[in-house]
């Protein structure tokens, strides 16, 4: 079997920046109107007042303190609270097929490569904005890539299942090179307008370039992480839904709105999966010889500071240096199954030829992919 290797990353940030105050000050607007409207039902007893949010509360439950959106202005609107985006034609590039070639193109310009020579193209994410054609193979002829090219979705996880994908079709000769996309637009399924879930979730998307190692460039050129090995678990839960879907218009009665948008019970979440997470990893690690000491950086799913440091702390059995678990919540908050791949990009210098890292991702389903990395060259 062929070694495989990552040759190359990329990142797209949306221009929009919103902190956390500008969050709360939208809500806390749009909360009190909201209140006033309902002051009789309230009154009454029929419904009960909006609490306001806290910046304060934001930053201390879950580390985020700053996202990017694609709209801020639609966004931070308290009487629209979601994007405002611009309905394309048929014969315009979608959105998040061009946020894909933004981030793409970072990547083959890092790993010195042309889109010809890609023959596959996976879009794994959350939310996909139409069901086909697939996203991916717009991106396939908008780049000139050849082969073949799909969409996946295994929601926060959906980048380490396409990168096991992508791993399994170069070690299995079915293409000889693959980029890996997640062009995460979180701000869509969002529920902006409620307090325990409008801080949450940020916009991006990343980029990974899978080679055969022995058609990447000539050792001691170009940077390069082998794929030690991949593994895949996935659990049944309801903690985690977005029921939206083709047949929401059939169903009777009709489902709430906040049903077709991200929901979670996000602290039983967090007691799930951090226990299942570091036993995966530590069992996937065992499985492949690599001590736990020896390995120089786990860059985690970004979902919450304090779930990455109990997983960090369970898995090494010590606490853990910020720089050994990077995180990148405090910028670009939950950006989904970018959010592993967003830290790999930013925060993997020091790391020398020979060692040994994870990138690892966890979520809805629940679901949990981790990639046994080690740098062969710089
Ligand atoms: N501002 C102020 N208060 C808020 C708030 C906000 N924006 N959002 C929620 N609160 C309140 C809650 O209403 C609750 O109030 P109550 O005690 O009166 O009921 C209180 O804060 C505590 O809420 P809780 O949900 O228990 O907080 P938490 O410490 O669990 O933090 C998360 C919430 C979402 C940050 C945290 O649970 C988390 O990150 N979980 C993991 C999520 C995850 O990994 N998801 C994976 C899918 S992406």
């Amino acid at each position: 079997l062929s070694r495989v290797v990552i040759t190359g990353t990329g990142l797209f940030t949306p221009e929009g920046g919103v902190t956390n105050d500008e969050l709360v000050a939208s809500l806390t607007t749009a909360t009190q109107r909201w209140n006033e409207d309902h002051s009789a039902e309230i009154a009454r007893g029929d419904c009960t007042a909006r609490d306001i949010p806290s910046s304060k509360f934001i930053l201390r439950a879950s580390g985020v303190g700053h996202r990017y959106v694609i709209d801020k202005e639609g966004v931070l609107d308290p009487t629209r609270m979601r994007p405002r985006l611009r309905k394309r034609g048929e014969d315009e590039l979608s959105l998040q097929a061009e946020i894909c070639v933004a981030a793409a193109r970072e990547a083959l310009a890092q790993a010195g490569r042309e889109a010809s020579d890609i023959d596959a193209v996976v879009v794994g994410c959350s939310n996909l904005q139409r069901a086909y054609p697939a996203v991916a193979i717009e991106v396939q002829a908008a780049l000139g890539a050849r082969g073949f090219a799909y969409d996946m979705n295994v929601a926060c996880s959906s980048a380490t299942f396409a990168i096991q994908n992508g791993v399994d079709a170069l070690r299995c000769g079915h293409a000889r090179r693959v980029l890996v996309l997640n062009p995460e637009l979180t701000s869509g399924h969002t529920n902006f307008e409620a307090r325990e879930f409008h801080f949450i979730f940020g916009d991006a998307c990343t980029a990974v370039l899978l080679e055969r190692e022995d058609d990447a460039a000539p050792a001691g050129v170009g940077e390069a992480w082998e794929v030690l090995g991949t593994r895949l678990v996935t659990q049944f839960s309801n903690n985690i839904r977005n029921d939206a879907g083709f047949l929401n218009r059939c169903e009777e009665p009709a489902r709430e709105p906040r049903e077709l948008l991200f929901r979670q019970n996000g602290r039983q979440v967090a007691n799930e999966v951090c226990p299942m997470v570091a036993e995966h990893l530590r069992v996937h690690l065992a499985d492949a010889g690599i001590p736990v000491e020896r390995v120089k950086r786990l860059w985690l799913h970004q979902a919450n500071l304090g779930m990455n440091r109990t997983i960090a702390k369970t898995l090494l059995g010590r606490e853990v240096l910020p720089e050994e678990a990077p995180v990148i919540l405090d910028e670009y908050a939950n950006t989904s199954s970018a959010g592993s791949v967003i830290a790999f990009h930013k925060h993997r210098g020091g790391i020398g030829a020979g060692e040994h890292a994870v990138l690892c991702s966890f979520g809805a389903g629940y679901s949990i992919g981790s990639v046994l990395l080690r740098k062969l060259r710089d």
